[in-house]
């Protein structure tokens, strides 16, 4: 509430029809009012932790999606079964706890928040797919995995719009719990955009599968699967750094020589190799600029995401110049790394001179 305060004595500033729509906004959060049809509170009030509600989890009727404390764009794809963004905080993992969720199935790249989870005495299971969907290995594997563990399970990718929405609908197909074109529509509510090409055909073309070709799959349900180091994780980064380019040649459209490439998703890989190695302990260890390059090299990715999300693409030029400073931000942080193992190098001569930093943008 004290924010609120600051923000009401600051209005002054204001010219003063927005000082009256800002009022009637802040009274509307005040009372609690709910979000048009959703039935959720804002979140103004629901991250208050002293008038703290928690939503009924959404069921397979519920035509939006619902979020609760630590928990976005949350929506159901069978009994007992949803999908959502990656729980944030102990709030998270507290409304998973209230909602009974024993097992938590994360297809996102980042390493899981198992101490969160094992806290609240909720199994971890951590199978990543990518933007462009997943192989039939990768499949059986999810739906063994909700057909087997305990229930209630809850899925997650990053935002939950995309990655746990196309894995939730294929999984949800495969079981019976839903038709395919149920399972689709569902995705919708999730927000998953039509671009994801991949995802929608991987549940486009999921139908039920029989017990003994689930069975087939591995048993092994790893908690935390290793994300990719720092080399692994450039050469994904310059491998759609590539495909953007041409992308972009191709006037930000699929390339004609290139069919299987879909733009958004390659930007939106692009975006979270950069955010997990951002996240990762050893990335923690290293120079601040070197953490404010890879944060100002992924807010630019996550642009281009977020301006490819939409069809027709909007502007044209201010994706490729968002493309460009992308670009300089890899020149500039292994230039950096440059100088450094140079200095490192000077600093103790016995080093091997064969740690020649690479020789790419
Ligand atoms: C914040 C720093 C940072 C940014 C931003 C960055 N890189 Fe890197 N990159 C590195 C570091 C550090 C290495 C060296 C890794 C090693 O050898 O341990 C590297 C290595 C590479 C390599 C060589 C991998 C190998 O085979 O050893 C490629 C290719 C590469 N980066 C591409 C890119 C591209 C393309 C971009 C921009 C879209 C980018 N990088 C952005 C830090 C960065």
């Amino acid at each position: 509430m004290r924010n609120l305060r600051l923000r009401i004595t600051g209005m002054g500033l204001l010219p003063s029809l927005l000082q009256s729509r800002l009022a009637v906004l802040m009274v509307g959060i005040l009372s609690g009012a709910t979000l048009a049809g959703s039935g959720v509170p804002p979140s103004a009030v629901i991250t208050d932790p002293a008038v703290r509600v928690t939503p009924a989890p959404p069921t397979i009727n519920t035509a939006e999606p619902t979020d609760a404390p630590g928990l976005l764009n949350v929506v159901a794809y069978g009994p007992e079964f949803w999908s959502g963004s990656a729980p944030i905080g102990d709030a998270g993992f507290t409304t998973l706890q209230s909602w009974g969720v024993k097992t938590v199935l994360s297809v996102d790249g980042a390493a899981p928040d198992t101490k969160r989870a094992n806290a609240v005495g909720i199994r971890y299971v951590h199978l990543p797919i990518g933007y462009d969907g997943f192989d039939d290995a990768r499949k059986l594997q999810l739906v063994r995995a909700v057909r087997d563990l305990p229930r209630p399970i809850y899925i997650h990718c990053h935002h939950g719009k995309h990655r746990s929405a196309g894995a939730a609908a294929t999984i949800a197909a495969s079981l019976g719990w839903l038709t395919t074109d149920a399972a689709l529509a569902r995705m919708k509510i999730s927000g998953t955009a039509p671009n994801y090409t991949g995802l929608y055909a991987c549940a486009a073309s999921a139908s039920i599968l029989s017990a003994a070709t689930i069975d087939q799959a591995s048993t092994e349900f790893p908690s935390v699967t290793r994300p990719n180091g720092v080399v692994e994780a450039m050469l994904a980064i310059d491998e759609s750094n590539d495909r953007l380019a041409a992308i972009e040649r191709a006037g930000w459209k699929t390339p004609a020589d290139h069919a299987d490439v879909v733009p958004v998703a390659e930007a939106a890989a692009l975006a979270d190799h950069l955010r997990i190695l951002a996240e990762a302990p050893q990335t923690a260890a290293r120079p601040q600029s070197f953490r404010d390059l890879l944060a100002k090299s992924h807010a630019i990715a996550q642009r281009i995401e977020d301006a490819l999300d939409t069809v027709p693409i909007a502007d044209r030029a201010r994706l490729s110049a968002d493309l460009q400073a992308l670009q300089s931000t890899c020149k500039d942080c292994h230039a950096r790394e440059r100088n450094e193992r140079r200095s490192a190098r000077l600093a103790n001569p016995s080093q091997s001179p064969m740690q020649q930093p690479h020789g790419t943008p």
